[in-house]
């Protein structure tokens, strides 16, 4: 599946059809450079799924914890990710759980470590807009870009 974000609109309303795909035991991996929002579809996303506060990028954190009713959404930024014994000292192997939605910027900086996604989002700059491509990983991915593309006219 592939659309065109043609503003920051368009990312936040992508990352809202989201909401209405994931379910808890889910891996989310987003693929793209420095800027081509990430952070933004996550926000859009947690706002579809009722947290009013802040969403703020978890550069330096690794992760930030969002608790809903009845699971955990971890959101990790790996791009300054560089000790894989932190990782297993901070007790994140254990957040990727069937309780638990993870998304997860910069995957490639995990490497090993990581499980595979259900989903893979690539997100590219295009022009003053964005590109986003959605890949299935697992059958519970490849539902869940099912249930997306058919929540929107796009
Ligand atoms: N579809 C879009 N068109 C134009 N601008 C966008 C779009 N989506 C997001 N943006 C803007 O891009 C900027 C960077 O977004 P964001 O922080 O989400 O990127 P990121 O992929 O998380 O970057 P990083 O790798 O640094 O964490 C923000 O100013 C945001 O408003
Ligand atoms: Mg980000």
């Amino acid at each position: 599946m592939q659309l065109s974000l043609p503003d920051e609109t368009a990312t936040l309303a992508l990352g809202a059809r989201l909401a209405a795909g994931v379910r808890p035991g889910m891996a989310v991996w987003l693929v793209g450079d420095l800027g081509a929002g990430k952070t933004t579809l996550t926000r859009g996303l947690l706002r579809a799924l009722g947290h009013g506060g802040r969403v703020k990028s978890p550069t330096y954190t690794l992760v930030e914890i969002y608790p809903f009713s009845s699971f955990n959404l971890y959101h990790f930024d790996l791009y300054r990710f560089i000790d894989p014994e932190e990782w297993e000292e901070a007790g994140f192997r254990e957040y990727f759980n069937p309780e638990s939605i993870c998304l997860v910027e910069w995957p490639e900086k995990g490497g090993a470590i990581l499980p595979l996604p259900d989903l893979e989002i690539r997100l590219e700059i295009d022009g003053e807009g964005r590109l986003a491509r959605l890949y299935g990983r697992t059958e519970e991915g490849r539902r869940c870009v099912e249930d997306i593309s058919e929540s929107g006219s796009a």
